[in-house]
């Protein structure tokens, strides 16, 4: 997808329009409580396909400025917000009360006053791709407006703000109504106000302290500064956003679930496009930064999450659930696997039903199977572990072949302790390894045994119960009992 590209290399989108049109700021509004989430959380560290509604805008934000001329403006939980997007590189600007968004743009007076044009996004309305920022900046300086409104034709209106154009055809804008003071007609307006914004900033700042609160909500509106604006002769236009699902905001919870089902679906394509095959990718939820190569099949009912990559040739099942993985190529993965943090190399076969958990670096076409749990453990090249096993705190060598329910004795109620199992060895099923403990290159350790000693190389241990049989003791004892039961 071009946007993602353009994201990726930081190019800055330029134009002839920009070129020398003074200095452009972007201002990201996101200092809001987000009320209607009904959300002890700031609303725009809200997530979906994995990242927060904020970072969305910041990338955004970014591939059309450097990072520094990016302002965002922080209020309620403000720290939260600056922990979470500062490595972002982007600047702050703090709103300690939140009055509206024409107050938010008052807060913001000191960083733009260095500026010739200013950008104003919404930190939740995240889809917003570059393109379209791009696409309005150049509409903005061309226009020569004082401010510009990115528009959208919507089916659904309630609940935006409504743009009144003037009469005639033209881009010339009369106003912006907010929902509540919708009157008659109006409310028929399609067209809504997105919350981007293309200002020059001289007669944005001469106007701001114009606004009041006089309005359902007891708020300074910046929708108001249009109105103001066209009342001081400025000129106020409209640019029709080409694709209006990238200007969707999040105000309530089933606005969350919808855009996050449309970064998803996104995703999905994006993927097909690059040459991976999902099959019912509605079903799947693959996070925005997961990377998968050509050639991999996801069936349905997978999680792909976090910082996961994945190679090519790769078949992962349903009722996967992948998080903060690298994953080689041709590793299968076969149903109900829970992997996290962890390196699958090439060839490797998990589950069904396995669970790596942190740390697990399973090596080379190694086998871990169906209910077998890793953690910190190092599984060597070709070793295999195929039923009912849990490795904790192992490092195993190459070859090696750990039998079904076998256990690392990794915790004495105190500290953890490492197994090693070296090269070619064998552990016979149902044992158990307590650790710190070693099983040397080629040895073997016989079914069942519990090994609390070191066993060297090429040697036998074997660590259980004998066997005692007693022939013929069924038969006595049915004798015995009938026997008993004559004589009652
Ligand atoms: C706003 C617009 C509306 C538009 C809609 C598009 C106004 C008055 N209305 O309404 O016309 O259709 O966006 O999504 O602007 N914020 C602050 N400080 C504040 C208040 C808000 O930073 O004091 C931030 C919020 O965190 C949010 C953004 O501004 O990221 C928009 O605020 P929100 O309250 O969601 O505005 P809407 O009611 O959606
Ligand atoms: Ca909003």
């Amino acid at each position: 997808m071009k946007a993602s590209k353009t994201t990726r290399n930081k190019r800055q989108p330029q134009s002839a329009a920009s070129a020398g049109a003074g200095k452009v700021a972007i201002v990201i509004m996101a200092a809001g409580k987000g009320t209607r989430l009904k959300s002890k959380h700031p609303k725009v560290l809200h997530s979906i396909a994995g990242k927060t509604l904020l970072e969305y805008v910041i990338v955004a934000a970014k591939a059309i400025v450097p990072a520094a001329d990016v302002h965002v403006i922080i209020g309620h939980e403000a720290e939260r917000v600056r922990a979470q997007t500062q490595h972002t590189g982007v600047g702050f600007v703090m709103q300690p009360e939140q009055r509206g968004t024409g107050h938010a743009i008052m807060a913001a007076k000191g960083p733009l006053a260095g500026y010739d044009h200013v950008l104003v996004l919404s930190g939740d309305v995240p889809l917003i791709q570059p393109e379209t920022i791009a696409r309005l900046r150049d509409f903005h300086l061309q226009q020569r407006a004082a401010m510009t409104i990115l528009t959208a034709v919507v089916a659904e209106p309630f609940g935006y703000g409504r743009v009144l154009r003037k009469s005639g055809a033209g881009n010339d804008v009369a106003a912006i109504v907010e929902q509540k003071s919708l009157r008659g007609s109006q409310e028929k307006v399609r067209e809504i106000n997105t919350g981007i914004y293309g200002f020059q900033v001289k007669p944005l700042l001469e106007n701001l302290d114009k606004l009041t609160t006089e309005n359902a909500h007891h708020e300074y509106y910046l929708t108001d500064i249009a109105s103001l604006l066209v009342r001081a002769r400025k000129k106020v236009v409209a640019q029709l956003a080409v694709n209006a699902e990238e200007t969707l905001g999040v105000n309530t919870r089933a606005e969350l679930a919808q855009l996050d089902s449309a970064l998803r679906m996104r995703k999905a394509a994006e993927l097909m496009q690059a040459g991976v095959t999902l099959f019912q990718p509605q079903t799947s939820i693959i996070d925005s930064s997961a990377e998968i190569s050509p050639d991999t099949t996801i069936d349905p009912c997978v999680q792909i999450l976090g910082n996961t990559r994945i190679g090519s040739d790769c078949h992962i099942h349903s009722y996967s659930v992948i998080r903060d993985c690298e994953i080689g190529d041709n590793v299968v993965v076969r149903p109900g696997c829970i992997l996290s943090e962890s390196r699958i190399a090439a060839g490797a076969v998990l589950g069904p039903y396995a669970h790596v958990r942190p740390g697990s670096d399973i090596g080379e076409g190694a086998h871990v199977g169906n209910f077998v749990e890793t953690k910190k453990a190092r599984l060597g090249k070709g070793s295999k572990a195929n039923h009912l096993t849990y490795l904790g705190d192992a490092l195993i060598g190459e070859n090696v072949n750990v039998g079904a329910g076998t256990i690392t004795c990794n915790y004495d109620g105190i500290h953890k302790h490492t197994t090693v199992i070296e090269d070619g060895a064998f552990i016979g099923s149902d044992s158990t390894l307590v650790a710190p403990v070693r099983v040397g290159r080629g040895a073997y350790v016989g079914a069942s045994s519990c090994i609390t000693k070191d066993v060297p190389a090429e040697a036998l241990a074997i660590a259980r119960g004998q066997q005692v049989t007693k022939e013929g003791w069924v038969r006595k004892r049915r004798e015995a009992r009938t026997t008993a039961g004559k004589t009652r």
